[in-house]
């Protein structure tokens, strides 16, 4: 049985007292033992969300590639070992395009992660240009290939991969269900590929790109689809635990 996972990326939003509020607004829920929630608030609030245990995975949304050093404004995977972050996203396509990130790049912050024994979000998605050229599973493959596929079959066992569509995150555009499924079940042939058969059924593949409570339902219904990584929608209280209940 895989793991249901709904993470929210809060990306860089939200000042403390609405962090505070928008977090205590999910974290006062119980969820059902079916599903995981991750929250992946600014870095700043990590340490307080941490302490909170109360059923809900808190994430990173940035690592440092480095051990430790003189790297000005850098965290290490062992500072957010240390005050009890669960999991960290890597790859994310504001990263890969603002930050530069390249592909060599997240395979160290992989390394980094799983060393320290933090869990990894890795995050794939083909542009607009990329999927009307038919080359968005060439584009998966390699992000896949160049960043994760070189961890052992045991490391992989702590690692999910959302596939984010670039062309739909936060712009209202939405993968169809239909094109959703069919790029989460090229991702599991690529864990069997890789991996194993075994492997490719264990491992949780999220989608991410404009999942809202009008959509979620139909997305999370596909049968590769084991949860979303929420943008947009994870900063309304209402909107996310609506989502979390289409799972
Ligand atoms: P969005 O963002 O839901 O606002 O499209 C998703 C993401 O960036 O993870």
């Amino acid at each position: 049985m895989r793991k249901k996972i709904v993470a929210g990326n809060w990306k860089m939003n939200k000042t403390l007292m609405e962090a505070n509020k928008l977090f205590d607004e999910i974290s006062n829920n119980t969820f059902s033992n079916d599903v995981l929630v991750i929250i992946s608030p600014p870095s700043i609030y990590l340490s307080q969300f941490a302490m909170v245990t109360k059923g809900i995975a808190i994430a990173s949304q940035n690592v440092s590639q480095y051990n430790e050093g003189a790297y000005t404004g850098e965290i290490s995977a062992k500072m957010l070992k240390e005050i009890g972050v669960d999991y960290c996203l890597v790859g994310h396509s504001e990263r890969r395009s603002y930050f530069n990130e390249i592909n060599t790049t997240l395979a160290e912050k992989i390394n980094r992660l799983l060393e320290n024994d933090i869990k990894v979000i890795f995050c794939c998605g083909e542009s607009l240009n990329e999927r009307e050229t038919n080359r968005a599973e060439e584009v998966i493959e390699l992000q896949l290939k160049e960043s994760l596929f070189h961890i052992s079959s045991k490391e992989i066992e702590n690692v999910v991969i959302a596939y984010e569509p670039v062309w739909a995150i936060g712009t209202g555009l939405t993968a169809t269900s239909e094109q959703a499924q069919d790029m989460h079940d090229f991702i599991r042939s690529l864990l069997k590929k890789y991996y194993n058969e075994n492997i490719s059924t264990r491992i949780s593949i999220l989608y991410g790109g404009s999942c809202k409570p009008s959509n979620a339902k139909d997305i999370f219904s596909k049968k590769d689809v084991d949860g979303g990584l929420i943008g947009g929608a994870a900063l309304e209280s209402n909107a996310f635990l609506e989502i979390i209940k289409s799972i």
